[in-house]
């Protein structure tokens, strides 16, 4: 280990202190947050321990070659027993600290945590808040908690009984579970997200099977339909404006705190300027973030899947538009990378999947020039220009809302070794290039309050198990030991506060 500590000492300088466009935190209006997110079960471990019921995850990651390695994230990188703390709790008598509300925070949630490290990681590298989310299957600062309320892992029990989100059973248990989570917490958090990524939810859980519960368009034994992804939507779409609605009604006055969505938003370029291909993008950000911001927005469906989902596409209420319409304070944006898109034509035949319902190519590059260079990830094209796009489409396409980026980040294959994946040039230039496009965004107007680097910990990233890291700390998957990466320290310069 004195071997590591010298590659650290001998590291974090030379690569920091390399020119960073101009960022730093002043750069930013007062009051931005910087934080980095991540999820309960890519991170927590202690899986079906300290009183946690099975997920979906659970489940999905036991069946064999679901996952790569067949990994499981039962341990992944131990936050549950690594959250840290520990020089704050020495000192709580005399000092307290916001940061230690945060930990109390954190182990009033799960009783029995001994603390460990990663909050004080955060505060080291001059972070201001912390993205996790609450295990549903679970409950039962410095650092401001930016509390997510599902992030992919369904009761198993749910899923057994009702399959899970195409039930509109579903729809009342969540904002039960919402609603605990609000009368239990909210005096302390007062950044709530429903769902994370529900479109993810949806596509990969209902139309290609790639995440849990694992069901898949044309594949199931026992006839899955095209229509489940779209049902799945809509009730992921119910069940959050039902919370939105509790909380306003319920919570917020007193709490005062806000509440939004997470999206993932891939940008879409026309592949040529084509009248074609500038409508198959147009339908692609349709079918993407349209999905669901613009009901969240305007109370229906884009226009472009109401035609070509026809009956397939549920239709809401009166009512229900009245709820779902407006249903946010905020809106978090998951922006990691770009694709162009290309006319594959519209025509009418037998609905295949809801892929297929978008009748595009996907293109990565043009002429044999790639849209950016990949990073490990098979779908992560590094396109800073696609944040800048992202940003200033929802800005423009949805009424300006508050956006908060929650996510943006790049991978470095699994089994890359200290002292190589420290070393992490193409993660700091990616971070330059990225946050230097957000910053543009603002400048021209969009309504930005925040920004989270996913994430703080390599961990275990859903079916590619634990091949690919995304942190800016490196973790040891053995001993579960952490390393900061020069990405941590670029952060950590350009977060630094003038009167530190
Ligand atoms: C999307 C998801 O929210 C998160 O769980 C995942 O690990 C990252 N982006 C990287 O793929």
């Amino acid at each position: 280990s004195s071997f590591v500590f010298f590659l650290l000492l001998s590291f974090e300088p030379s690569q920091a202190s390399n020119a960073d466009h101009g960022l730093s935190r002043e750069a930013f209006p007062e009051g931005f947050v910087f934080g980095t997110a991540a999820s309960a079960y890519q991170v927590e471990g202690m899986a079906l321990k300290g009183g946690r019921g099975p997920s979906i995850w659970d489940a999905f990651v036991r069946i064999p070659n679901t996952i790569a390695g067949n990994a499981t994230a039962d341990v992944t990188v131990d936050e549950y027993h690594h959250y840290k703390c520990r020089s704050n709790i020495k000192t709580a008598s005399n000092h307290k600290s916001d940061l230690i509300t945060f930990c109390f925070f954190f182990s009033s949630i799960y009783d029995q945590m001994i603390m460990q490290e990663d909050v004080d990681i955060m505060k080291d590298f001059n972070f201001d808040a912390y993205r996790f989310s609450i295990s549903w299957s679970r409950i039962f600062p410095s650092i401001t908690p930016y509390a997510n309320l599902y992030h992919y892992d369904l009761p198993l029990a749910l899923n057994e009984e009702y399959l899970g989100w195409l039930s509109p059973k579903i729809v009342d248990a969540f904002a039960d579970y919402a609603d605990f989570c609000f009368e239990r917490f909210g005096d302390r958090v007062k950044n709530w997200f429903t769902f994370n990524e529900p479109r993810c939810i949806a596509a990969l859980g209902y139309d290609d099977g790639l995440h849990a519960p694992g069901r898949c368009t044309g594949c199931q034994a026992g006839g899955n339909s095209t229509i489940e992804p779209y049902i799945a939507a809509h009730n992921l779409i119910l069940s959050h404006a039902a919370t939105m609605k509790r909380y306003r009604e319920k919570y917020q006055k007193e709490q005062k705190g806000m509440i939004g969505i997470l999206l993932d938003f891939v940008w879409y370029e026309p592949y040529t300027y084509s009248v074609q291909d500038k409508a198959a993008a147009q339908r692609a950000r349709d079918f993407h973030i349209g999905w669901f911001l613009h009901p969240l927005t305007y109370g229906h469906y884009p226009k472009s899947m109401q035609v070509i989902v026809k009956e397939r596409l549920p239709k809401f209420t009166k009512e229900q538009a009245k709820m779902v319409k407006g249903s946010y304070d905020y809106v978090g944006v998951n922006q990691y990378t770009s694709y162009y898109m290309k006319d594959a034509g519209v025509v009418d035949t037998k609905p295949v999947s809801y892929q297929a319902d978008w009748h595009v190519d996907f293109k990565y590059d043009r002429d044999g020039v790639p849209i950016g260079p990949l990073a490990n990830s098979y779908w992560l094209y590094i396109v800073p220009w696609g944040l800048y796009k992202a940003v200033t489409y929802v800005k423009e396409t949805y009424r300006n809302p508050v956006i908060i980026v929650a996510e943006n980040g790049m991978d470095q294959p699994g089994n890359a070794t200290l002292p190589e994946v420290l070393q992490d040039t193409t993660r700091v230039n990616y971070f330059k290039s990225y946050i230097t496009n957000l910053k543009r965004a603002m400048d021209d107007g969009a309504t930005v309050i925040g920004y989270f680097a996913w994430s703080l910990l390599d961990n275990f990233e859903w079916r590619l198990g634990y091949t690919a890291r995304f942190g800016i700390v490196y973790v040891d998957f053995k001993n579960e030991k952490r390393f900061p990466k020069n990405s941590a320290y670029w952060f950590k310069k350009i977060l630094q506060r003038k009167s530190n």
